[in-house]
């Protein structure tokens, strides 16, 4: 076959170049110069061409954003500059404070100030613009083109999400402009903007699929949820839009000084970089924003939960450094959280992993920030007696972002006849056993007696950044505490297929017999009323048609005590639905089911109509049209072929599986209906086999996974990896005391006293678990330093000789403080101390300057 023309790929050419104007005005800039149909006739010249000469079709072509779906799980992607996070400042509580200038705002500049080494930040300039409330994500490019994007994850490694970013039409799979970089590495922030996130959750209520999505709680989640498809063609359907803010690594690219200048790159890039973003002066500058966004807020088409102040001029950013969270010349102030007003009718207790027992608020329901709450968290004991809190009064809640609501201070307080004293439990509400209060906490004296703390510890044990095993999750996991499979974390590597399947199908068999036999039987027993017209009782009627959005019991007993009789129901529309007081949507649907099923005789197709989504393929829309069309059971089993062809609302692949299902026999059929659906059968078949393939999996984790897994009190994930490094394997940790913890940078007394009393008391279960689990020590890559000794002299521009150490230590090497034969380099900043110098000279030790240095650690994870 020929090869494509010159004409042919210059063509092609000219369509990527225009295809890539046109989407970066239409998606960046918002400002489109064509008309839709246009673009469209230009896309799909170029997709022709595509076609016909495969050879034409590059990787970054506009044609290429959708690909194909992801086998197994998301790659691990290490980050070329690691991705911090921000300090945050927090508003005062009180409301009169809160325009008056932030005291935690006075103290970072002052800290400034005082790292910064000048006097009095007047004159500095800020880069501040809003703090999105999405996803943090990392762009790599090289030459040009879009090579990789990641999530954040621990900050060194996230998971390679390129398939779904490309998706996202703001996103340049090649830079705009002819000189690119060799290498940059952009930042920015993922998220689903206000009106994104109602259409996704409104089709999420239309869609009839029998795994139908369940609606996201926020657009955060929901974009979160969105990138971590596994398929990229679901994450192109979602409303995902980006915003860039900063540069991770840069190579050969050009100079810049500042900040904005660096945002004015990004933007002639063709990034999309908020327009709100702007260089303020000074704490005044900053603050004077900062209300300015605030009172705004609620009218931006996306959601942010602060500002973020970056200090402009990019070589003070360097010289201010950062640590290991977080980067000292930047700083996220919080808005506000969102609050209401609600009665505390009743405390309840939780029992967490450690077995602090804490106290759990239920109140009145109320709407705080666009979501209702019914409980939130006490904080702790202690709590309850500084406030003098009482059952009746009322209280202030509040939510930030979507962390648990938080009740924060007592409005005012119920009268004295009705106040009740909130009683502390002597036993814990789970296990039983004694609960001990020390200082200003509750604890469960049960330990791993107590079910909620085995099930807790258990659930964190197969978490993501621990274990990492798939589909064992919260609730399979409480089951099998519940039957007595598990117990202790090594417990895990003894289930075996049999014992899982036999344990979950028990579950299953449980659930259906709950749910759907009653369900069913309830239909059946109406539909037979109903047939031989005998009156039914209404309020046991409704349940049984499932109408949308009225299926929780509030709603249901709404429409059960608002009308006596079926016929009754039938006669009323939406303005009776809303003065019931039911919600929107379920007033509309409602109407919507009147509307349907307008007689009494009509009733029993819906519900038929309920029983036909057992059917894989048959959602519930298929399901009313069948119902509509067949009316009965009995004349669907009696259904041709001819019979379903002649029903546009068929789709192919619900025709095929609604004539399979007929061909079966009628128990069959009856036993479907009754399991609901057997597509979530043969799912349940394939999961005990995954579960105990994903627990084996584990069996060489590594070690800083499985540390962390062990639920150490204060020991995170940054912890764990420093504690692997540091021993290597888990039996010298188990080894060490306090002081040689403290020994390693990060941990202080509490968490190594922490670390030595875990071992302790749980030496045993350790032990059990080492025979079952070999962990990986830490491999040394090709940029890692471990093994390495350097010695550190003089002073550094871009960094404090401290942080350079730190950063040396955090890529596995050792920072020496003389110079000996072990020693690999010296690393020399300017005045660097003469002995130290001489020294390395005599041993023939290589010297290493600044840049070389940074070139070390750029090279590292
Ligand atoms: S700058 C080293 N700018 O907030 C600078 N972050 O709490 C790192 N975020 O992980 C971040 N909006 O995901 C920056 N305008 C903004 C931001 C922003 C949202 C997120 C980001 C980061 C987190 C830190």
């Amino acid at each position: 076959m020929a090869g494509p023309s010159r004409r042919a790929a210059q063509r092609a050419r000219t369509l990527r170049g225009k295809l890539q104007r046109h989407a970066h005005l239409y998606y960046v800039c918002d400002a489109p110069e064509i008309e839709d149909a246009e673009y469209d006739r230009l896309f799909r010249e170029l997709q022709d061409l595509e076609a016909a000469h495969p050879e034409l079709a590059t990787a970054d072509s506009p044609t290429r954003r959708v690909g194909a779906p992801v086998e197994g799980g998301f790659l691990p992607a290490k980050h070329v500059q690691a991705m911090l996070s921000l300090a945050n400042i927090m508003p005062p509580e009180e409301p009169e404070a809160f325009e008056r200038p932030h005291p935690e705002l006075e103290a970072f500049f002052q800290r400034l100030d005082k790292q910064a080494g000048r006097e009095g930040l007047l004159g500095l300039e800020f880069v501040a613009e809003p703090k999105f409330d999405g996803l943090a994500i990392s762009l790599l490019y090289e030459d040009g083109v879009l090579m990789r994007a990641a999530t954040r994850g621990d900050g060194v490694t996230g998971e390679d999400v390129t398939a779904n970013v490309r998706t996202i039409h703001s996103v340049p799979l090649r830079l705009l402009g002819k000189a690119p970089p060799r290498l940059l590495e952009v930042r920015g922030e993922v998220y689903i903007s206000r009106d994104g996130f109602r259409r996704l959750n409104e089709q999420a209520a239309l869609t009839d699929a029998p795994g139908a999505r369940k609606p996201f709680a926020n657009p955060r989640n929901a974009a979160a949820g969105s990138l971590r498809q596994k398929d990229p063609k679901v994450t192109a359907e979602r409303p995902l839009d980006i915003y860039c803010y900063a540069v991770g690594a840069m190579e050969d690219g050009p100079s810049v000084a500042s900040q904005d200048a660096m945002l004015g790159l990004l933007r002639g890039w063709g990034f999309r970089v908020c327009d709100l973003a702007q260089v303020v002066t000074g704490g005044e500058g900053c603050f004077a924003y900062y209300l300015a966004r605030c009172r705004e807020r609620a009218e931006l088409p996306y959601e942010i939960d602060g500002v973020v102040y970056k200090i402009n001029d990019l070589a003070l950013q360097r010289s201010l450094g950062q640590d290991a969270r977080a980067p000292h010349w930047a700083v996220a102030h919080k808005f506000p959280a969102q609050k209401a007003l609600a009665v505390l009718e009743d405390v309840g207790f939780q029992v967490g992993r450690t077995g602090v027992v804490t106290p759990v608020a239920h109140l009145s329901a109320v709407e705080v920030g666009g979501v209702m709450v019914r409980r939130a968290t006490l904080h702790n004991i202690k709590f309850i007696d500084d406030k003098g809190l009482r059952i009746g009064d009322k209280v202030e809640v509040r939510r930030a972002g979507d962390v648990i609501p938080k009740i924060v201070r007592v409005e005012s307080k119920a009268p004295s006849r009705r106040a009740r004293r909130i009683r502390l439990p002597d036993a814990c509400p789970v296990c039983g056993s004694k609960t001990q209060r020390d200082e200003d906490m509750l604890y469960c004296t049960g330990g791993l007696t107590c079910d909620a703390q085995v099930r807790s510890s258990l659930v964190h044990f197969v978490s993501r950044d621990a274990m990492d095993i798939e589909d064992m999750g919260k609730e399979h996991i409480a089951w099998l505490v519940e039957q007595g499979a598990l117990r202790r974390v090594d417990d895990f590597y003894r289930l075996t297929e049999e014992t899982v399947r036999e344990l979950l199908e028990r579950k299953a068999q449980l659930q259906r017999q709950k749910d759907s036999d009653r369900k069913l039987e309830l239909g059946g027993r109406m539909v037979r009323c109903l047939q031989n017209a005998e009156p039914v009782a209404w309020s046991e009627l409704v349940e049984a048609l499932g109408i949308k959005h009225c299926r929780d019991g509030e709603n249901m007993a709404r429409l059960a005590s608002a009308f006596e009789s079926p016929a009754e129901f039938l006669a009323a529309g939406l303005p009776a639905f809303k003065e019931l007081g039911l919600p929107e949507e379920a007033a509309k649907s409602a109407a919507q089911f009147v509307r349907d099923y307008p007689t009494v005789e009509s009733l029993p197709k819906a519900i038929l109509a309920q029983w036909l989504v057992a059917i894989p393929k048959v959602g519930e829309t298929t399901a009313r049209a069948l119902a509509k069309r067949f009316g009965s059971l009995e004349a669907l089993r009696a259904a041709t072929l001819e019979d379903l062809n002649a029903m546009p609302e068929l789709n192919a692949r619900a025709k095929d599986s609604v004539a399979e299902f007929l061909k079966m026999p009628a128990d069959a059929q009856w036993e479907a209906f009754s399991r609901k659906s057997y597509m979530e059968l043969s799912a349940q078949r394939e999961l005990p086999k995954k579960i105990i393939a994903n627990i084996k999996a584990t069996r060489k984790a590594e070690l800083h996974r499985l540390i962390y897994a062990l639920g150490i009190r204060e020991v995170g994930r940054v912890v764990a990896r420093a504690l692997a490094h540091e021993f290597e394997n888990m039996e010298k940790l188990m080894e060490a005391d306090e002081e040689r913890l403290l020994e390693i940078s990060d941990i202080g007394p509490v968490t190594a006293r922490n670390i030595v009393e875990f071992f302790k008391s749980n030496q045993k279960v350790v032990e059990n678990l080492l025979k079952e689990v070999q962990p990986q020590a830490p491999v040394a890559a090709a940029t890692d330093l471990s093994g390495q000794t350097y010695v550190l002299t003089g002073t550094f521009e871009a960094f404090k000789r401290s942080e350079a150490q730190q950063a040396l230590e955090n890529l596995g090497a050792k920072a020496a403080t003389t110079v000996g034969p072990k020693t690999d380099a010296v690393i020399a900043g300017a005045n660097p101390g003469a002995a130290k110098i001489n020294k390395a000279e005599e041993l023939g030790i290589r010297v290493l300057d600044e840049a070389e240095l940074r070139k070390l650690l750029a090279a590292g994870p």
